[in-house]
């Protein structure tokens, strides 16, 4: 552990802990401007400020929603942002007991020397934006990189991969952050669900080693995995019991204990599908604390609701809510249909 880190050591931990805490899970809200302007447009929207700054108000003044969510990922533009009525972002969230987090990674780009693969870039002066970053309230951090099935994986995309989260996630702690390991492992493919779970196992394996080498404190950070399933062009499709079933085993074969949550993305799964997949998992006590990191699997009804009309803001901010009360149902593994 560098000299840095362990002075942030305490606070690291207790960040980690209260993010997972029971019942509760991760509202990601850190859409780039790009992929935001993607989901405006589905429902008629223009990419402007003042239209990412409507939406993201709805989200986080949503009454109630810090019973079920612990943290909210936020991007660069809403962290130094206000409400449409003036209040900080940041400072509503603390007000509903939500920790502020914020996205760090500056996106994918191709890997040279790989089969049609990418990377993520985003370390040049990621110690300096840390820093700002905590002065502004985050107190975590995410970086998402991919690992593609059909496209290898390659051992150079799998090994950058697993290395730049490791050199994010040092950063990070450095910098009082706890970082959120992403290695999201892309849905797309026709590849059955044992090929699922054997690049993950690969994959998950390579981050451990680099996350050693590179001194982090396993206490002070949270994952955000993919869940293991099947291909989304594969026939064979999985129940929730088969998705757990192998989730489950990839986690207990690769993560120690000593991490404190297990934060899973949605992927593209439905926002049923993702509530029942994460149901199932809590059906057993786990080491870990097995929860939600979603953006599509929370907000898809909510953003259609609301459609961009104020008129709508409430029975909009009502889908989220029940959105998020069922996945920390499922949380607790108690969640029914
Ligand atoms: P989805 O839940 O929509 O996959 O997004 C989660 C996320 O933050 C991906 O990085």
């Amino acid at each position: 552990l560098s000299v840095k880190a362990s002075s942030y050591a305490d606070e690291l931990v207790k960040t980690a802990k209260s993010i997972a805490s029971p019942g509760r899970g991760i509202l990601a809200m850190d859409e780039s401007n790009a992929t935001c302007g993607k989901r405006l447009d589905s429902i008629g929207l223009e990419n402007t400020e003042a239209n990412r700054q409507a939406y993201r108000t709805l989200l986080v003044s949503a009454p109630g929603l810090g019973q079920y969510v612990s943290g909210a990922i936020l991007f660069e533009e809403t962290l130094y942002q206000s409400t449409s009525d003036g209040k900080k972002m940041v400072d509503v969230l603390v007000e509903q007991n939500i920790m502020p987090g914020i996205k760090v990674d500056k996106g994918l780009v191709p890997l040279a020397g790989s089969n049609n693969e990418s990377w993520c870039q985003g370390l040049d002066g990621l110690a300096t934006r840390s820093a700002a970053y905590y002065q502004q309230g985050a107190r975590f951090a995410k970086w998402r990189t991919v690992v593609s099935i059909p496209n290898g994986p390659s051992a150079l995309a799998v090994k950058e991969a697993a290395w730049g989260l490791a050199r994010y996630a040092s950063i990070s702690q450095d910098n009082g952050l706890v970082p959120i390991v992403e290695p999201e492992i892309l849905l797309d493919g026709e590849h059955g669900i044992d090929r699922t779970f054997e690049v993950a196992n690969k994959v998950w394996a390579e981050v451990f080693y680099y996350l050693t080498e590179n001194n982090v404190m396993f206490e002070g950070i949270l994952l955000k995995p993919s869940m293991v399933t099947p291909g989304a062009e594969c026939r064979d499709r999985a129940s929730p019991q088969q998705v757990a079933g192998y989730t489950l085993r990839l986690l207990r074969q690769r993560i120690p204990p000593a991490v404190p949550g297990i934060m899973f993305l949605s992927g593209g799964q439905s926002e049923v599908e993702a509530t029942l997949n994460l149901n199932a998992m809590n059906q057993a006590p786990n080491p870990w604390h097995v929860s939600f990191s979603y953006a599509r699997a929370l907000q898809n009804t909510c953003l259609k609701t609301w459609g961009g009309r104020p008129e709508n803001v409430q029975a909009a901010q009502e889908t989220l809510l029940l959105r998020a009360k069922s996945n920390s149902l499922a949380q607790l593994g108690k969640y029914t249909e």
